[in-house]
């Protein structure tokens, strides 16, 4: 095994969800910054980026979070919350940014590999991204998807279900990268869904389509701070080889 995997591997067994944090020990903030600078490097779908990461920081804005996270230990005695938040609504935003690189990326915008990459970007992913009220538009193409894979393989996501779980995935992705990053850095991390996203969103002046996916507690744990052993299903009930 490579010395990187073997202290990837120590990163991964130590990281437990901690649920109180000592609000004595030393916490250098600057860990939250570098760790959320790597959490954007997490695979995205389409490098879309539809996601935010709002850092908690003063008394006054953790005591009102950690309220709205139903005052869970793990957010009430965390050094600072981090709230992790999806907005496929940002996605036209997103489109013209990417548009941009790939304007960069390929100066020969003849080329195959350019006009490629433009017509997805330019075109498909408005197909995929823009919804309407009723989502018509998402259950017209799963319908177009379903003929059309009869015969051939066929991406079967497109309606604002799907639209919103693809965004979801993309933002744990990064999420976790934030949490084995605070372990890598010497702190600890707990993720949380049990909390009002409806209260989390009006504090933060969210718009409507914007959904918080997770908060996630962090600092230096307390005494006790991990509730128990970890408890996994056996591998060989969840690990399969085809
Ligand atoms: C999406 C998600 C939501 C979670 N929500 C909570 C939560 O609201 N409160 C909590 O104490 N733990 C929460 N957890 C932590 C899990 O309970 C924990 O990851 C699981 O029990 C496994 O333990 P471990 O993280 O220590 O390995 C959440 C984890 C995930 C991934």
């Amino acid at each position: 095994m490579r010395k990187e995997a073997e202290v990837f591997d120590q990163i991964v067994q130590e990281r437990r969800s901690v649920r109180i944090y000592d609000p004595e020990a030393e916490f250098d903030t600057d860990a939250v910054k570098r760790s959320l600078e790597r959490a954007v490097l997490a695979p995205n779908s389409s490098n879309m980026q539809l996601w935010e990461f709002y850092r908690i920081k003063s008394d006054e804005a953790k005591k009102q979070v950690a309220w709205m996270c139903m005052n869970q230990k793990a957010a009430k005695t965390a050094r600072e919350l981090v709230v992790v938040v999806a907005r496929r609504d940002l996605w036209k935003k997103r489109q013209q940014a990417l548009v941009k690189e790939m304007q960069r990326v390929y100066p020969d915008a003849k080329s195959k590999q350019a006009s490629r990459a433009m017509n997805y970007y330019k075109n498909l992913i408005p197909k995929y991204y823009w919804t309407d009220w009723l989502d018509l538009w998402g259950m017209l193409k799963k319908c177009i998807y379903f003929f059309a894979g009869i015969n051939k393989p066929m991406i079967r996501h497109g309606n604002r279900a799907d639209i919103r779980i693809s965004v979801h995935k993309s933002a744990a992705l990064a999420a976790q990268n934030f949490m084995m990053s605070m372990k890598a850095e010497g702190y600890d991390t707990c993720p949380m869904e049990g909390m009002d996203s409806k209260r989390i969103k009006q504090f933060l002046k969210l718009p409507r389509k914007a959904e918080v996916v997770m908060v996630i507690g962090c600092g230096p744990s307390a005494e006790g701070g991990i509730y128990s052993s970890r408890f996994r299903i056996p591998n060989s009930e969840v690990i399969f080889e085809v």
